[in-house]
């Protein structure tokens, strides 16, 4: 295992997210717990010092096992341990408390060593300032039941910017791998964070999965054409570990296989591993994957401003697009219902047409809209 200085600690570069575990039945709430605790135990025999998980994962089960597994293994004090407050669920500021002290109790320990205020976006941040979120990071620095604060985040560049520079975070933590360089936070953030010295944490380095598979032949003759002998996902992390600016890459293994081939593929590569050859292969790939896009938004999110029912357009495209470029039903199934709340999807769209007159792309959006939303849900 390879280790990066964060905040003057020794971080593995890969982390142990704790959000895919194997399940049973197919059940996320079903955690396949002597599997998963092979992976958590071989995790740290091969160095992986940071795990990664938070109150919503396995339907708020993850916490509970994970501290289990800590405990009966007495690896608790050994390792990094981080996890997410919630901050939607608080309805004041004392609420913010009374989550952080059931997440201690559900992960048998009495300090957290990074403790992030979770998936903050344009939505979750006024609510979490609201409840005086930053009193009560202060606060729990100062008693010690955390050592570092920070946030993770799932928004645009803007509002990304808008919370790094609200506070002296410890750290950030952002979706980022080599098809996201422009969507969400983006290279642009990363760069925005460690030119303020605030380490950043990876999520999502195989886009939840999407970028480990050869989706065609014409995929595969790329590979053959620049004579990369990688796997797409040793690309994928090779890229990524290759970056200076990278703190840590999470892994979202969800089988003891992916984890040993993600542990060999950290303990390879670092920063400045990545070849001429590979580079080249990397922005063809990019060329490849948007060759297949169905909807051409780019994302610039001029047709978000004057929506009066808050529909998330460029979320709503980016999930329709993702179903044709890596074809993985599965995860759009699963994530679009998450990412999109009920109350602002396209079924609740008033066809004002503000969307359409701001989109540089011309896109017909309140049909593509409509068309984007009925395919997704009637996914079987
Ligand atoms: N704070 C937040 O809002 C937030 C959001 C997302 C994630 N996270 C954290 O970040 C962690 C990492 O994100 P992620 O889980 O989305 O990671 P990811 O690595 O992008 O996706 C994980 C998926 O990739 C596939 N995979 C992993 N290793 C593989 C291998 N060697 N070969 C083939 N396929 C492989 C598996 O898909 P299959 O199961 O289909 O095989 C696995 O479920 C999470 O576990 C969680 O701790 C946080």
């Amino acid at each position: 295992m390879k280790y990066r200085q964060f905040n003057n600690q020794n971080i593995s570069q890969l982390g142990l997210g704790c959000m895919r575990f194997p399940v049973i039945d197919n059940d996320n709430s079903k955690i396949d717990e002597s599997h998963a605790e092979k992976m958590i135990i071989y995790a740290y025999e091969n160095g992986v010092n940071y795990f990664d998980t938070a109150y919503p994962y396995h339907v708020g089960k993850s916490e509970k096992f994970v501290g289990k597994v800590l405990k009966n293994n007495n690896i608790r004090n050994k390792i990094h341990l981080a996890t997410k407050n919630p901050t939607w669920l608080a309805e004041n500021h004392s609420g913010l408390f009374k989550l952080l002290d059931e997440q201690l109790n559900n992960l048998q320990t009495d300090y957290f060593d990074f403790y992030l205020m979770h998936s903050q976006n344009k939505f979750s941040w006024p609510v979490a300032i609201k409840n005086d979120v930053f009193k009560f990071m202060d606060t729990i620095k100062k008693d010690g039941r955390v050592k570092q604060v920070g946030f993770s985040f799932h928004d645009d560049i803007k509002i990304f910017k808008e919370i790094i520079d609200s506070y002296d975070w410890d750290f950030c933590q952002i979706q980022f791998n080599y098809m996201d360089e422009n969507y969400q936070a983006g290279i642009e953030g990363l760069r925005y964070a460690a030119s303020k010295n605030i380490p950043v944490v990876i999520m999502e380095p195989l886009k939840g999965g999407r970028l480990s598979t050869i989706v065609s032949p014409k995929m595969q003759s790329l590979f053959d054409k620049h004579n990369v002998k990688l796997t797409p996902v040793e690309l994928a992390f090779k890229y990524l570990f290759n970056m200076p600016e990278v703190s840590c890459v999470l892994t979202g293994a969800s089988t003891i296989e992916q984890l040993t081939q993600n542990i060999a593929t950290a303990s390879a590569y670092g920063v400045g591993d990545l070849k001429e050859n590979e580079k080249h292969l990397l922005s063809d790939l990019k060329e490849f994957y948007t060759s297949r896009v169905k909807v051409p938004c780019t994302g610039c999110l001029y047709c978000i401003d004057g929506c009066p029912m808050n529909i998330p357009i460029n979320v709503i495209f980016s999930f329709y697009n993702g179903r044709y470029i890596y074809e993985n039903d599965k995860l759009t199934k699963i994530q679009y219902p998450l990412h999109v709340a009920e109350n602002r999807r396209p079924d609740k769209c008033i066809e004002c047409g503000q969307c359409e007159e701001h989109c540089p792309q011309k896109i017909d959006i309140i049909k593509q809209l409509k068309i984007a939303h009925e395919e997704i849900m009637s996914i079987k």
